[in-house]
């Protein structure tokens, strides 16, 4: 694996240590690099009234928004599943308005294991521009 990716799934498997997940069990780290090589790390966070959980990867952008990074050029997301785990809808979304056509690299504890840009995950999508 290049090193920027191997750099950020590595990021993603640390995050994931962090998941608060008692309901589903399911742990999920992701992990996003800025146009500057920054990363900003998120887990998911699930609440007892289920509906409130936050995914990994939205836990990322929100985290990163709140310091200041706006812009980024890949995503990559990491739980322990022999089938790559893709961000799902909502995550999808806030993941485009943020950062538009990203990498989303899926990769499990011990090797990655999809490669996909942003754009074939939400094809025509919604975002600020239909605002104007
Ligand atoms: N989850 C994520 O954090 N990211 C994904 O890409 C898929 C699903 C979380 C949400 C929930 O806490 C658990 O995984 C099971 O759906």
């Amino acid at each position: 694996m290049e090193e920027p990716h191997r750099r950020l799934v590595e990021a993603a498997r640390a995050v994931r240590l962090w998941a608060h997940a008692p309901f589903s069990r399911f742990p999920v780290g992701a992990a996003l690099e800025t146009p500057d090589g920054q990363v900003i790390t998120g887990c998911n966070v699930e609440s007892a009234s289920y509906g409130l959980t936050v995914c990994a990867e939205r836990a990322a952008v929100f985290k990163a928004v709140s310091e200041g990074h706006r812009r980024f050029v890949r995503v990559a997301v990491v739980a322990d599943t022999a089938e790559p785990t893709p961000p799902c809808g909502a995550c999808r979304q806030v993941l485009w308005e943020f950062g538009g056509n990203m990498e989303v690299i899926l990769a499990n504890l011990t090797e990655e294991k999809a490669r996909h840009f942003l754009q074939d995950l939400l094809p025509y999508a919604f975002d600020a521009r239909m605002l104007e």
